[in-house]
């Protein structure tokens, strides 16, 4: 008779045989697939171990923003612009000791000028509110310089929609829904909406995917949605319609865009009512027509000559069909899901975008008229202030708010496997985005920044953060000098 130890060890050894057996015969499968395949050299050339330069290829896009990327490194978003929103989420304050770990030797930083004798701290004023469309029945009244840029519903989740408007109504900012329509969940929150219309119209679309008047009439009657923002493009894609994965389109979203389920959503590359300016001047005071309400475009810079011709055929036709308002995006920007070339080499940036069409817009005499949004990686206190300072009237992000929301720059957006619930429909993922701890978390985002952007405007001697010019702003050039913004890009005519 054995004794239970014996036992013990002969099941031991059993497993251990079983164990280090299965693994050989996997080696084995594994060896004679790899040899006999002709795809891959080094798989073909090294069977097994040529594997592991797979998984430790994948595996490196995690690890390195873990152990081994620099604080202001990585792509599109460093650690130390991520921290900086953790920070903010958490309400932590932004109070740090000793002395900054920013390099500022970097080409590009935007240094700004402190004025000798600042206003004191009890003339520190707040950043005012600013109306849009004084011409439409409805004009709008933007509380916030900050404001949460277009995702939408169907690139984004429910709960992240909800968790964005239920913030952004309590940071006092507008949300812009994205071109994929109202959902309730952009209503539920609360907040001001800026309704986009991209190239399908979808939630304003007929049977044949142009603009239902009837659908765009009902959409204006919630008094929440304050604008529409006709998209002719956007920084990720300029040129390309909008793409959202058939197996992102859940019955609902179907539903609320007006497309079928089961197939990919693409829209048209540009709005098929449009071929040239005088048309889409035409479109848009159709829209404000109908809805009562401001109107603007979303568009992206490539070249002067198409804004001059934009801004020459409002002067033309007359200022009050001019845009209300130009998000600008810059070709930095980001996206649910765009072809790679598109994304990497077309459009150009916002830090040469901005400045330009800010003194195109004033050349013309248009810069009160048409109120200037800007977007791309503007997401942390010092790049919204060196915006406002370029000449926008207004700052939008919107991978500023996903970082809020816990996104960790996974980089899966268009696979509906987001591991923080964001950008994915299936509910395993979508668990871990709580919007009722979520929203606050986006509001204190929201308010932070503005705290910050006054508090560099009150230290360059300003009472207001729109008050600042390119007078108050250096950016540092690749010989480690900085340059005044204004030698840069010298203003038309600044604060017209
Ligand atoms: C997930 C996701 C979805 C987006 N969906 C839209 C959209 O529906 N319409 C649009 O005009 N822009 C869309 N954008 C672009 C953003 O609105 C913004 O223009 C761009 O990302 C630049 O801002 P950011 O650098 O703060 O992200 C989307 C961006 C992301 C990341
Ligand atoms: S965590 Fe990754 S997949 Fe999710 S939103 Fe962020 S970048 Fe996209």
């Amino acid at each position: 008779m054995m004794d239970w130890a014996g036992w013990v060890i002969q099941i031991m050894a059993f497993s251990f045989v079983l164990v280090v057996g299965s693994v050989a015969l996997v080696a084995v499968v594994f060896f004679v697939i790899d040899r006999s395949q002709t795809e891959d050299a080094v798989r073909r050339n090294y069977p097994v171990i040529g594997r592991f330069r797979h998984l430790f290829t994948e595996l490196g896009e995690f690890f390195r923003q873990y152990f081994f990327a620099m604080d202001r490194e990585e792509l599109p978003f460093n650690r130390a612009q991520r921290d900086w929103v953790k920070r903010a989420t958490s309400g932590q304050g932004n109070t740090v000791a000793f002395g900054s770990t920013r390099n500022i030797a970097v080409t590009g930083t935007p240094i700004f000028v402190n004025a000798p004798f600042p206003p004191l701290d009890n003339q520190f004023a707040a950043s005012e509110p600013l109306m849009i469309g004084p011409g439409a029945r409805q004009p709008y009244v933007a509380r916030s310089f900050f404001n949460l840029s277009g995702m939408s519903f169907g690139a984004i989740s429910k709960p992240a929609v909800l968790a964005l408007s239920r913030g952004a109504k309590e940071a006092g900012i507008w949300m812009n829904t994205g071109e994929g329509g109202l959902s309730p969940y952009h209503l539920e929150g609360g907040a001001d909406l800026v309704f986009q219309i991209g190239t399908a119209k979808y939630g304003v679309r007929d049977g044949e995917g142009r603009l239902d008047d009837g659908k765009l009439r009902e959409v204006a009657t919630h008094d929440q949605v304050k604008m529409f923002e006709l998209k002719l493009a956007q920084g990720a894609k300029p040129g390309k319609g909008g793409i959202l994965p058939a197996e992102k389109i859940t019955p609902e979203i179907a539903r609320i865009r007006g497309v079928p389920e089961g197939e990919d959503s693409l829209s048209p590359n540009r709005h098929v009512e449009i071929d040239d300016w005088d048309e889409l001047l035409d479109f848009l005071a159709h829209i404000r027509e109908v809805t009562g309400k401001p109107v603007g475009i979303k568009t992206v810079f490539g070249a002067a000559q198409p804004f001059r011709d934009l801004l020459a055929t409002i002067n033309r036709r007359g200022v009050e069909l001019a845009p209300d308002f130009i998000t600008l995006d810059g070709g930095e920007g980001g996206t649910g899901a765009s072809p790679l070339p598109l994304m990497d080499l077309v459009g150009v940036t916002i830090r040469e975008a901005l400045p330009e069409v800010a003194n195109l817009l004033r050349e013309f005499g248009l810069k009160e008229r048409i109120k200037l949004v800007a977007s791309a990686k503007l997401m942390v206190p010092g790049d919204v202030a060196w915006a406002l300072a370029a000449g926008a009237d207004f700052v939008v992000s919107a991978r500023g708010f996903m970082f809020s929301l816990g996104c960790i720059q996974a980089m899966k957006c268009n696979k509906n496997t987001c591991p923080t619930g964001i950008t994915t429909h299936n509910p395993r993922f979508q668990k871990g985005l709580v919007p009722e701890d979520k929203y606050k978390k986006v509001a204190l985002y929201a308010k932070s920044i503005v705290k910050e952007v006054e508090t560099i405007a009150h230290s360059v001697g300003v009472a207001e953060p729109r008050q600042m010019n390119r007078q108050h702003v250096r950016i540092v050039q690749d010989t480690g000098k900085s340059v005044p913004l204004d030698e840069l890009y010298p203003d038309v005519d600044p604060r017209m």
